[in-house]
């Protein structure tokens, strides 16, 4: 149990490092979160510093994720059934998972701000299920090289995952992650969402109009 509480808890931390924060920190001297859309998500930090940086925080943040859930897999490997029963497995997966992704937006360095959990969510689907993350990427970029909009493609991504859940048939623990975080995904996004209705939100290369 320790070690379960541990891994949730390391998670949490991955999920917290702030990536985006410290890179405009870094390179422009400027706290993000006063910027564009205030998120210290990847989409933000082109919006307000660069492609390059851009690359580097949505790589940063998908590893992050990934290592989070990377490290309960190591863990099963080493450790025999009768420490933890399998049966608990996948609900461990989820729960170090959730952790992450709550991380990268409510992280514990920058007074619980932070992104919006779509690149930190994308890293936990690649560990979790390949196909899926792949499916959801897909339908990302669909979306993305239709519309221009990353709000817009990251919620269509929600609508995927979900899909990709329950269509393929994957265990309980993982399509409630699917449906938890595509709510809190979506919730993240209120902003985004009132914009889009508003005709207001900007396409990739615009500059926001009101920041919020
Ligand atoms: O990944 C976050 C994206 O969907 C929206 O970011 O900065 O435009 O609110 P942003």
């Amino acid at each position: 149990f320790l070690i379960s509480a541990l891994l949730i808890i390391i998670g949490y931390l991955l999920g917290s490092i702030p990536t985006g924060y410290l890179t405009g920190l870094h390179l422009k001297g400027i706290d993000v979160r006063q910027h564009g859309s205030g998120s210290t998500g990847a989409t933000n930090i082109l919006r307000t510093i660069g492609k390059r940086a851009a690359i580097f925080v949505l790589a940063v943040d998908l590893a992050k994720a990934m290592l989070a859930v990377i490290l309960v897999k190591l863990w099963f490997f080493v450790a025999s059934t009768e420490i933890i029963p399998l049966e608990w497995k996948p609900w461990l997966v989820i729960f170090a998972a959730i952790a992450a992704v709550l991380g990268h937006s409510k992280s514990i360095f920058l007074n619980f701000t932070g992104g919006k959990s779509v690149a930190s969510s994308l890293g936990v689907l690649l560990v979790l299920n390949p196909i899926v993350a792949l499916g959801t990427l897909g339908s990302f970029l669909g979306m993305l090289s239709l519309s221009r909009i990353v709000s817009l493609s990251s919620i269509t991504g929600v609508i995927a995952v979900n899909v990709l859940m329950f269509g393929l048939h994957q265990p309980l623990p993982y399509c409630l992650f699917g449906v938890i975080v595509g709510l809190y995904v979506t919730f993240r996004h209120r902003t985004n969402i009132i914009r889009l209705l508003q005709g207001t939100e900007p396409r990739l290369g615009q500059k926001l109009q009101q920041e919020g």
